[in-house]
């Protein structure tokens, strides 16, 4: 085979083989397909797009590129929620040991953020002692025991997609429906789980802005999922404002444990009563979906979620003193107030300039390198749709440096308010199956 052939079959619109598909991969991936061919292809598939086979084979192709994790170990069935993202989602924190208070594994394999916040680990890593080096073999122990445990992002996963990420990245080549659903889906798979519940952000805030896009890209990570036989599943959920209130690591962790026990943001209760309804189908401890979110509901405010959240932080370390006493959690030097300069209603609240706010506090990393500030980041006391007097506080920044002008400006443009009455933006725009 020759990747001359490939390139110029799909130039001309044709569909590629399984076989083809895995030639290039694991000739990219090994080294002996140059970087000029595969922008080549990639740049031929961002025009004539792939069919759902093709689709399917490049995501199993990118799985098969490296190690593949292996569950099978861990009694029941493994579901994992996947969210593409977006500024202040705090909802990986309360899912976790929310689904698993009622049976669920759930086996998550966690990263490091890059941008606005942390990532899951990152904030998990607030609660002193907490800590994700922990052994495969105890990670099993510990899910078979508690339903529930995070490990650190280990070993070989998807090569294929790391190489080809970065190469699109310089291409002009990502913005592409096949190649980042194909990107997204290959990670997952190889994580292990055996269903898969996607949150699909859009808005300002999300990598889609679009409502259109964000539902081809869920329809095609549903059918690559279904394809490859991991149950999977897509919710379409708004991120034009932040999710929530806080914006921030610790600040999360305080959020996570409110919203455990029943006195979370409208928001983010709501949309974690979503997809773990979803999750706890997926993982039949529940025959439907208003059985499922019934049950969750129960289990927020009786408090046996919040219970199994510190038993999972317990059983990796952490201390769980700060559950009931979150103000131990690290505090910024200074909380400082953003007071409305007019009255009315807020209109708008743009997610992704609150993130990069958040960012130049020193919650986010701009870099892989950059160490982050737990305590950091932002507070909103008003969302959009709300009512709001000249002097009331917006949001309160929580800061370790004593002059925020720069990002006090910042947050000024980012909220609107108007003098016309607004509706709260729809959370839930849609399900795909
Ligand atoms: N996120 C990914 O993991 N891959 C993409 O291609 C785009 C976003
Ligand atoms: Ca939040």
């Amino acid at each position: 085979m020759r990747m001359y052939d490939v390139i110029e079959k799909k130039r001309d619109g044709l569909e590629l083989t399984s076989e083809e598909i895995q030639f290039f991969i694991n000739g990219y991936t090994n080294g002996d397909i140059p970087d000029y061919q595969v922008s080549s292809l990639l740049m031929a598939i961002y025009f004539q797009d792939m069919t759902k086979d093709e689709r399917a084979n490049l995501t199993q192709a990118m799985v098969e590129s490296g190690d593949q994790i292996d569950l099978s170990a861990i009694s029941g069935i493994k579901v994992d929620k996947h969210s593409t993202g977006g500024v202040g989602d705090t909802t990986t924190l309360i899912l976790a040991p929310l689904v698993a208070s009622l049976g669920v594994p759930v086996a998550k394999m966690s990263g490091r953020g890059l941008g606005h916040t942390g990532g899951t680990i990152d904030k998990l890593e607030a609660v002193p002692g907490f800590h994700v080096e922990i052994t495969n073999d105890q990670f099993i122990e510990l899910v078979n025991k508690n339903k529930v445990a995070v490990i650190g992002q280990s070993g070989n996963l998807t090569p294929a997609d790391k190489k080809l990420y970065s190469l699109r990245d310089v291409t002009a080549t990502v913005n592409s429906i096949p190649l980042i659903a194909s990107s997204i889906m290959s990670k997952k798979i190889a994580s292990g789980a055996d269903a898969i519940v996607l949150d699909v952000k859009t808005g300002a805030g999300a990598f889609m802005k679009e409502l259109d896009d964000a539902r081809d890209l869920a329809e095609a990570m549903v059918a690559i999922g279904n394809k490859v036989g991991r149950n999977t599943m897509a919710v379409i959920s708004d991120m034009s404002q932040p999710l929530g209130n806080a914006i921030g690591n610790a600040l999360e962790v305080k959020e996570a444990i409110d919203t455990l026990q029943g006195k979370g943001p409208d928001d983010l209760t709501e949309l974690c009563l979503t997809l773990g309804s979803q999750m706890v189908v997926l993982a039949s401890k529940a025959s439907n979906i208003e059985e499922a979110r019934i049950k969750l509901r129960e289990n927020l405010l009786n408090g046996k979620a919040f219970d199994h959240f510190k038993l999972f932080l317990e059983s990796q370390g952490g201390d769980v003193r700060v559950a009931d006493h979150p103000e131990t959690l690290p505090q910024a030097a200074y909380k400082i107030e953003l007071p409305a300069r007019t009255s009315g209603t807020v209109s708008e609240i743009i997610a992704d300039d609150i993130g990069t706010a958040a960012m130049l506090l020193g919650a986010g990393r701009a870099t892989k390198e950059s160490q982050i500030d737990l305590a950091v980041g932002i507070v909103l006391h008003k969302k959009v749709g709300d009512a709001v007097g000249v002097g009331e506080s917006l949001l309160t920044i929580h800061a370790n440096q004593d002059s925020v002008d720069d990002v006090k400006d910042k947050l000024y443009a980012s909220i609107t308010i108007s003098e016309h009455v607004t509706e709260a933006p729809t959370l839930i725009y849609d399900t795909i199956t």
